[in-house]
């Protein structure tokens, strides 16, 4: 491989000093299932409950990332045609492969940075999750914390928050996961959340016991 000239400098601050200050550990909470499972509302009420609890979190979550670091080729447009095809992002395989690697370098950072990241992606590769598992525990084991938000596609369907499963159906749209795209269930997740059954407050709960099992965050 060519020579890149890139080298990695050490910060100033350590991460245990940040973490010794926040009085708890960085890490990733990442949230996967379909679109309208309840990731980002689970995620948000987690947040919420954290925050009053004094830890330091922030939400990272697939529709609002698309608008900005992630954004379409559609939202890049402005940029010129070949710039927006070259970095804008859609909803192929490898588009998916490229925004769950940038999120996860992201979210990289985030956890170095102290906070409990909570990240709600689809993400419906387990590749992809794996890739980003591998690179989170690489820096330090226990830090990657996989939720499966698991609720059958008729509940998702039901809800259609957004009208895309009756785009889908309709043949309007291509390549929706669940519908014509795959979604590659994790077969050993941290939390296992059964999101059709429990309110998301009791979910919310799950995730926080689990985090506090883990040591993560204090009871
Ligand atoms: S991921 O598969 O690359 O992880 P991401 O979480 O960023 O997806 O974005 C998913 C959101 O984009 C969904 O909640 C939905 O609102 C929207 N979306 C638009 N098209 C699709 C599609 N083809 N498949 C899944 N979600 C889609």
């Amino acid at each position: 491989m060519e020579e890149t000239h890139i080298t990695w400098h050490d910060h100033a601050i350590t991460r245990e000093q940040r973490e010794r200050l926040n009085g708890h550990r960085g890490c990733v909470v990442w949230f996967t299932g379909l679109s309208g499972c309840g990731k980002s509302t689970v995620a948000n009420v987690v947040d919420r409950k954290l925050h009053e609890r004094g830890v330091h979190t922030f939400v990272l979550d697939g529709d609002n990332v698309r608008h900005g670091l992630n954004a379409s080729p559609q939202m890049l447009a402005p940029l010129g045609e070949a710039y927006a095809q070259r970095f804008g992002l859609g909803f192929s395989a490898d588009d998916r492969k490229e925004n769950i690697r940038r999120v996860g370098a992201v979210t990289e950072l985030f956890a170095a940075a102290g906070l409990v990241t909570l990240v709600a992606f689809v993400s419906p590769y387990r590749e992809d999750r794996a890739s980003v598992r591998e690179r989170v525990e690489a820096l330090r084991e226990g830090d990657f914390v996989e939720v499966f938000v698991d609720a059958p596609l008729e509940v998702c369907e039901s809800r259609d928050p957004k009208g895309l499963y009756k785009k889908a159906r309709a043949g309007e749209i291509q390549g929706m996961t669940g519908i014509d795209a795959p979604y590659e269930f994790p077969e050993s997740p941290e939390v296992h959340l059964q999101s059709g059954k429990q309110t998301p407050d009791v979910l919310a709960d799950q995730v926080i016991d689990y985090l506090v099992s883990a040591g993560i965050v204090s009871r």
